[in-house]
């Protein structure tokens, strides 16, 4: 289809996490193409044509605004430009189901399915349709049946390119990344779609990090992906048990451990657990699947790591609770951080809302300050007694019995401890989940010091 001065014209269904900020770079990078994200959302969607974007990205609100009414829209017009589009992207939420067969396992796929349906009423012209979400391997197969059903005479090529951003580093993520993962068919049609994808990528991404598969070889790597990246995470959580009983040093061990260029050294950080949309997802995701394969042993293994993941969380709670002498009731908590990491406002899955549910169970008080994710926690603990939300972490910490840190903020490093500690109540506790604290540095000025995976300093 011609686009006018465009080439052609993409559209992108999800103007979430993902589809913003992907949308945002290709446009940035792809000035011959229009690129247009449509939601079911007009929040949202306002939100992306307003000064206040409706996600926290670093880069990001500049690259928006570099392309935006240029070569980049955002609309709910959902079916106009699903009609006008050669190229569209789905990039819609897959969450875990919480109902039915599969219920806190397999992917909740009425979304994805919603999309396509929409898709093949509406297109009245050839298109390329891409999985952007991730979703469960073979979902292609039931896309392409969703899609050529019925008496529709367009043809659609499926193809499948996850997404590998990391929130908090999106932008660095998709305009330098370490690949880009193409999955198609191995037909004419096919691989004539994979190569009009490349095509878009090669705009400025090197050659050899655009990587070509089968659709369902591309569908499990993206699963894979985050079930290594989390199985780390738990790995090195379960050394932090071992370092607390024996004295030995979790960052320590992850240095030394981490130079063996066969293991190499990212992701071996200990702390309270991951979290964020997709870790849990796709690796239950991936159980589910290998449950339904009867490969019971290796479904058995990866959900380990959600295991450890939870442990880890309650591990944390008991510290806190053990160190202070065995009851929170009535004791104020300051916690630092609610983000499931720096440098995002997301969420979702973050181990602060078990931490603080679980120190609400205890009848604490809690004192919750976050850069850019009060809003979110304000929805996440909404309804529960005890809980205040406070910008200002100096004003957080006020008669504070203890400071339970779960997000490593960077602004939370440069804070004036001193002055902290002098507001808190003695004795003052600080809980670093992050190990991103001068813990020496703490401890001299008075406080109580319980890293993760690390001997105590303590004053008495
Ligand atoms: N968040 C991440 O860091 C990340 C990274 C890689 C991959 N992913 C995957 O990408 C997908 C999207 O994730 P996200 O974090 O952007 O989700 P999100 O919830 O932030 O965004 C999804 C958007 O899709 C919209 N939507 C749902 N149904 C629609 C429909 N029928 N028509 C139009 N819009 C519709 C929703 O309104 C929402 O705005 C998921 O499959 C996720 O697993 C996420």
């Amino acid at each position: 289809m011609s686009q006018g001065k465009f080439y052609k014209k993409i559209v992108c269904i999800g103007a979430g996490y993902v589809g913003g900020p992907t949308m945002t770079v290709i446009a940035n990078k792809c000035p011959d193409y229009k690129v247009t994200v449509v939601d079911i959302s007009q929040p949202r969607i306002d939100a992306w044509n307003s000064d206040n974007l409706p996600i926290f990205e670093p880069g990001l609100k500049d690259r928006v605004e570099r392309s935006r009414g240029k070569n980049l829209f955002f609309s709910t017009e959902v079916d106009k430009e699903i009609d006008e589009a050669d190229i569209i992207f789905v990039s819609v939420n897959t969450p875990t189901k919480t109902f039915g067969e599969g219920a806190g396992k397999a992917a909740d796929l009425q979304f994805v399915e919603k999309t396509a349906r929409r898709i093949k009423e509406i297109s009245r012209s050839n298109k390329i349709v891409i999985e952007k979400s991730t979703l469960p391997v073979r979902s292609a197969e039931t896309l392409e049946k969703i899609l050529h059903s019925g008496k529709n005479s367009v043809q659609f090529e499926i193809l499948s390119n996850p997404e590998f951003m990391a929130e908090g580093t999106g932008i660095n993520d998709m305009e330098n990344p370490d690949r880009i993962l193409i999955g198609s068919k191995d037909t004419p049609s096919g691989l004539a779609a994979r190569d009009e994808l490349v095509k878009i990528y090669a705009h400025w991404v090197p050659k050899e990090k655009v990587l070509t598969t089968n659709l369902w070889s591309s569908e499990l790597s993206k699963l894979v992906s985050n079930a290594f990246l989390a199985q780390r995470i738990s790995s090195i959580n379960s050394i932090s048990a071992v370092c607390e009983a024996t004295e030995a040093d979790v960052q320590e061990v992850a240095y030394s451990v981490g130079k063996d260029s066969r293991i190499g050294e990212k992701f071996l950080m200990a702390g309270v657990g991951f979290g964020g949309s997709c870790f849990r997802k796709d690796i239950l995701n991936l159980v589910y699947l290998c449950e339904h394969y009867q490969l019971n042993e290796v479904a058995e293994f990866w959900k380990q790591v959600v295991t450890i993941n939870d442990y880890q969380i309650e591990r944390f709670v008991k510290r806190i609770l053990r160190s202070m002498f065995n009851t929170l009731v009535g004791k104020k908590i300051a916690v630092f951080g609610f983000a499931f990491k720096p440098d995002t406002g997301d969420t979702r899955d973050t181990p602060a809302i078990s931490i603080c549910r679980r120190l609400l169970e205890e009848k604490a008080q809690l004192s919750i300050t976050d850069p850019h994710a009060l809003e979110n926690a304000k929805k996440d603990l909404a309804g529960l007694a005890g809980v205040e939300f406070e910008p200002d972490p100096y004003k957080a910490v006020k008669g504070a019995h203890c400071i339970a840190s779960l997000t490593a903020w960077k602004q939370f490093q440069k804070l004036d401890y001193q002055k902290i500690f002098d507001a808190m109540e003695k004795p003052a506790f600080i809980f670093d989940g992050r190990n991103h604290l001068d813990h020496q540095k703490l401890f001299d000025i008075g406080f109580n010091v319980y890293p993760v995976g690390k001997p105590a300093l303590l004053h008495f």
